[in-house]
Parts: structure tokens; C-alpha cells; sequence
């Protein structure tokens, strides 16, 4: 049972990119259980098909596309394609996104890269296109969903911390340049989400969370609905980090 109201979305279209899996596919549940008609799209066919049958079996409207968010061109493609099938676009949520834990010694010059062109550039792409296409005219909301490192070095994360604190200057910017046009840019920043696959890597190579503190894909997905409503109507160029406070806990010892 959600707190929020099962019709706030109504009439808007949500892009959820990397909406196949994990916390993307939650967001983009969660937008479409409050009336947005959703598109979700990923790199592979078999998975965003069935995402989009489970969505629409839960009688959200969902369409499914496969594209790469590195590739400029099937991003304009991809935008074109949402416009014409589900009538409009208001909603962005840059959510796709590459990780493998590694240290500096272990990250290639291409691994490195190839963090920084799916998570950063991928953000710009499907955003600029967006915007080109529908959102200058007609205004909208972006979310970006981010990480929790933009203050500290962060030990595996070299490539994905550097990405994603561009992610978030990338959304201060837009939203400073964009205030005029009725474009609202934030992001999400995830600490340890229970369940997902970034997490499962992290496990594999250590503790990551010896305070036992665990988030949910729905606290994600929460998160950035608040920020799609009206509710959030004066929020932009914010980064809301959903972390239960592990970044702020100088000391790393929750009492309890
Ligand atoms: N350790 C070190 N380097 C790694 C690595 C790992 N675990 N996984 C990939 N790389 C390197 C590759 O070796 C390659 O570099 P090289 O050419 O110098 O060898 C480079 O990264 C690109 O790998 P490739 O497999 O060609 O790229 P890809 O476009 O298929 O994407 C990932 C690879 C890792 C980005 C992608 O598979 C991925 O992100 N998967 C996980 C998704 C995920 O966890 N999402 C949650 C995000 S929090």
C-alpha cells in the first residue's frame, strides 16, 4: 500500500533507462502503479521483455526498448520512438548504469572509460535528446540517479564515484539553465540497497555494510517519485541521498 496517491501521475510518460532490472524496473513499477504510462528500455531484448510483461501484467502501459545509452544516434531513435507510441514524454530517469568493483591497480584505461561513457555520458545523451526533442518546449522532470560519493574517496569505486559525481554536477547545471523553460533536474543518490546487483559485485569482494544497514529498491523508487510530483514542485538541481545515514556517520558505529 503506497503513502502516495494512486493517481499522481496521471497523464504523464516516464523514461525509465536501465528499467529491465534491479531498482530501475522498481522505479519504473512504482511510477506506473501511480497512473504514468511507462517506457523501460535496456541493452538486452530478453530481459526488457520480460520486465515489460510483468509490468503489464500488473496493468501499467509499458512499452519496451532496447538501445544502448552510449549510442547517440538510438538514443534520438528511442526518444522519437516513446513520443510516437505513448503520445509524449514529461518524466527522464537516468538510471542505467555500468559497475564493477575494482581498485586503481585492477581498472584498465578502457575499464575506466567505459564506466564514464555508460554512467555520465549516458546521462548526457539521454537527456540532452530528451530535451531537444520535447522537454525545451514543453518543460519536464529529470531524475538522475546517482551515488554517494561525491565528498570521499570511495576504495573500488575510482571509475563509478568520478562518473557519478559528474552525474550530479551534470544536474546542478541543467537545472540552473533549464529553471526558465519548466524543467526540474535532481538526483538520487542509492547507499546499500538490499537485493540488487551492484550489491551482489560489492559482496563478492568484501563486507560493504558491516552496520547491517540495508534500503530497499522501493526506498529508491519512493525517492524519485516524490521528486516526479508536483509535491516536489520548487525541488531542482538537489541531490536527496537515500543512504539511511551511512554517509554522514563520520564514526561508522551506529549505536544498537
Ligand atoms: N574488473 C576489472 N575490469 C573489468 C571488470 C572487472 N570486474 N569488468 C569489466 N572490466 C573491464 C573490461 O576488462 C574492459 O576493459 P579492457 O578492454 O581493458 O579489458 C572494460 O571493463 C569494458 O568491458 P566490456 O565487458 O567490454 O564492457 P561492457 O560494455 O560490456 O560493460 C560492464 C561491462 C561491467 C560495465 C557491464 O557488464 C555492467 O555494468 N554490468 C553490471 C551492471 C550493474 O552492476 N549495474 C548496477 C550498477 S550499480
Amino acid at each position: 500500500m503506497s503513502v502516495f496517491a494512486p493517481n499522481l501521475l496521471d497523464g504523464r510518460v516516464a523514461f525509465i533507462t536501465g528499467g529491465g532490472t534491479g531498482i530501475g524496473k522498481e522505479i519504473a513499477r512504482t511510477l506506473g502503479r501511480h497512473g504514468a504510462a511507462i517506457a523501460i528500455a535496456s541493452r538486452k531484448q530478453d530481459v526488457i521483455d520480460a520486465a515489460r510483461d510483468e509490468l503489464a501484467g500488473e496493468g501499467i502501459t509499458c512499452l519496451g526498448l532496447t538501445f544502448d545509452v552510449r549510442d547517440e544516434n538510438a538514443v534520438e531513435r528511442v526518444i522519437d520512438g516513446i513520443v510516437a507510441e505513448l503520445g509524449g514524454l514529461h518524466i527522464v530517469v537516468n538510471n542505467a548504469a555500468g559497475n564493477f568493483p575494482a581498485t586503481l591497480d585492477n581498472i584498465s584505461y578502457n575499464g575506466f572509460r567505459t564506466i564514464v561513457d555508460i554512467d555520465l555520458q549516458g546521462t548526457y545523451n539521454v537527456t540532452k535528446a530528451a530535451y531537444e526533442k520535447v522537454l525545451k518546449e514543453q518543460g519536464g522532470v529529470v531524475v538522475n540517479i546517482a551515488a554517494p560519493f561525491e565528498h570521499w574517496g570511495v576504495t573500488y569505486q575510482a571509475h563509478v564515484a568520478a562518473a557519478k559525481t559528474g552525474v550530479i554536477s551534470l544536474t546542478r547545471t541543467c537545472a540552473v539553465e533549464w529553471a526558465g523553460r519548466g524543467i526540474r533536474v535532481n538526483a538520487v543518490a542509492p547507499g546499500y540497497i538490499d537485493e540488487t546487483e551492484g550489491v551482489d559485485r560489492f559482496n563478492a569482494v568484501g563486507d560493504v555494510n558491516d552496520r547491517g544497514l540495508k534500503g530497499s529498491k522501493q526506498d529508491i523508487a519512493n525517492a524519485v517519485l516524490f521528486l516526479c510530483s508536483d509535491a516536489a514542485g520548487f525541488i531542482s538541481g538537489e541531490c536527496i541521498r537515500v543512504d539511511g545515514a551511512a554517509c554522514v556517520d563520520m564514526l561508522k558505529v551506529a549505536p544498537g
